[in-house]
C-alpha cells in the first residue's frame, strides 16, 4: 500500500457520534487530516459484541446506519488522497456496568478481575470467546466492504485483547492464560479470523502497548524473548504491521538499552512498525507535568535512520493542528498550533 508520507494519525476517541453513527462533522474532522497524513487510524469503534462498548456517542462498526456513516468518512478521505483504517475495539474490563449501547450486557474480561485484583465482570466463556472473535472478523469484513484500506486491532492500553496479554488481569489456565504464549492466543485467534475473512492482501495492523490505562508501569513483556513470544503468533496469524504505543517513543524498551519498543518489534518480526509517543508535544500522554523533549524532531530522525521504525504515529499533535505535517515540511514550526488540553474538549 502506498502512503503519501510516513505519518499516521493515531486513534483518538471523540464521542461525537450520537447513537453510534458518525455524521457530517466527523466526515469533516477526518477530511481535514486526510490532506496531510499518510494514514489515518480512526477513533476506536465498537465491534458488534454486546459487551464491547460503553457509550452511545462512540461510533460503532456494525449496523448499517453506522457503516453508512463510515462510508461517507472513507469516501471523503479517499477524495483527499488519504488512506484510512478503522480501529476495532472491545473495551473488556473498561466497560461501565449498565452502559449503552447494550446496557444489559455483562462486563467481560479474561478472569473476572480488575487490574487492582478486585472482582469485575465475568470471565469469558468458550462461547464468549468465539463470539468475540467472530465480532472482530465481521467488523473487518464490513470495513473492507465499505472501502476502508485496512484495519487496526486494538490490542493496547488494557482493553480486552490487552487484558488477555497481561498477567495481572489474565489468570486463566485453559490455554488462553498461564504462559506468555497462552496469553497471546486470543489476539492471534482474532488476527487469524480477520485475516481469513479479508484475504491475503488487506492490511491488518495490531496496536499494542506495555502500559495500561490503569498502570503506566505495567508490562506484558519483560525482555526481548518475552516480546518475541507475544508478537510471533500475531505475525504468524496474519498481522502485517505493528502499531507500538508508548508514552515516550525514544526510550529503550528493556534494561539492555539496545532498542526502542518499535525497534525491537521490527527486529523480532521483520514487519513494519509504527513508533508513537509524544512526537511534537511537550508532555507525555496523561502526564501533563512530566518532562519531555522539546518539539525538536532530531531524535526521531536519528532513530529512523537507525532503522528503528518505518512510520510515525501522531496523536495530540494532529488533534490540535491538522496541518502539523505540512508546517513541519515547510519549516513553519512557529505556526504550529501547539497541543493544549483545551483541544481535547473540542476535538475539532
Ligand atoms: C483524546 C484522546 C483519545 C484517545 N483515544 C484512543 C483510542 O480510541 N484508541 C487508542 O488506541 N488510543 C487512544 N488514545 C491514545 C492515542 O492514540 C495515543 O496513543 C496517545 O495520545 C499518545 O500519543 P501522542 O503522544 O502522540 O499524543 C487517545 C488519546 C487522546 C489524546
Amino acid at each position: 500500500m502506498d502512503l503519501r508520507n510516513r505519518f499516521v494519525m493515531a486513534p483518538m476517541t471523540r464521542s461525537f457520534s450520537p447513537g453510534g453513527v458518525p455524521g457530517g462533522d466527523v466526515v469533516d474532522y477526518y477530511r481535514r487530516r486526510a490532506r496531510h497524513l499518510g494514514l489515518i487510524v480512526t477513533e476506536g469503534t465498537y465491534v458488534g459484541h454486546p459487551s464491547a462498548g460503553s457509550s452511545d456517542r462512540v461510533p460503532r462498526i456494525y449496523g448499517e446506519d453506522a457503516l453508512a456513516g463510515w462510508k461517507r468518512v472513507v469516501d471523503a478521505v479517499h477524495a483527499e488522497g488519504g488512506r484510512i483504517f478503522p480501529q476495532l475495539w472491545h473495551l473488556g474490563l473498561a466497560r461501565q456496568e449498565g452502559s449503552a449501547p447494550h446496557p444489559e450486557a455483562p462486563i467481560v474480561g479474561p478472569s473476572g478481575i480488575s487490574p487492582s485484583g478486585r472482582p469485575r465482570g465475568i470471565a469469558a466463556s468458550a462461547a464468549d470467546i468465539d463470539a468475540i472473535i467472530a465480532s472482530f472478523a465481521q467488523a473487518a469484513a464490513d470495513a473492507q466492504r465499505i472501502g476502508f484500506d485496512g484495519v487496526e486491532l486494538h490490542g493496547a492500553h488494557g482493553y480486552l485483547l490487552d487484558a488477555f496479554l497481561w498477567s495481572r488481569t489474565n489468570q486463566r489456565a485453559d490455554g488462553y492464560g498461564g504462559s506468555i504464549a497462552a496469553r497471546a492466543r486470543l489476539g492471534a485467534e482474532v488476527a487469524r479470523a480477520v485475516r481469513d475473512t479479508v484475504g491475503p492482501d488487506f492490511p491488518v495492523m495490531f496496536r499494542y502497548s506495555q502500559w495500561k490505562g490503569a498502570d503506566f508501569d505495567a508490562r506484558i513483556a519483560d525482555s526481548p524473548a518475552d516480546l518475541e513470544t507475544v508478537l510471533t503468533p500475531l505475525a504468524d496469524a496474519g498481522v502485517n504491521t505493528f502499531h507500538v504505543s508508548t508514552r515516550r517513543y525514544w526510550l529503550p524498551a528493556f534494561e539492555d538499552g539496545a532498542r526502542t519498543l518499535a525497534g525491537w518489534t521490527k527486529a523480532l518480526t521483520g514487519l513494519p512498525a509504527v513508533a508513537l509517543g509524544s512526537v511534537g508535544v511537550t508532555s507525555p500522554f496523561y502526564e501533563p507535568d512530566a518532562e519531555a523533549p522539546s518539539l525538536s524532531l532530531t531524535r526521531l530522525l536519528e532513530l529512523f535512520e537507525r532503522g528503528e521504525f518505518d512510520l510515525v504515529g501522531l496523536g495530540r499533535s494532529v488533534l490540535s493542528d491538522p496541518e502539523w505535517t505540512l508546517k513541519v515540511r515547510e519549516n513553519r514550526l512557529d505556526e504550529i498550533r501547539a497541543y493544549d488540553k483545551v483541544h481535547e474538549a473540542h476535538l475539532l
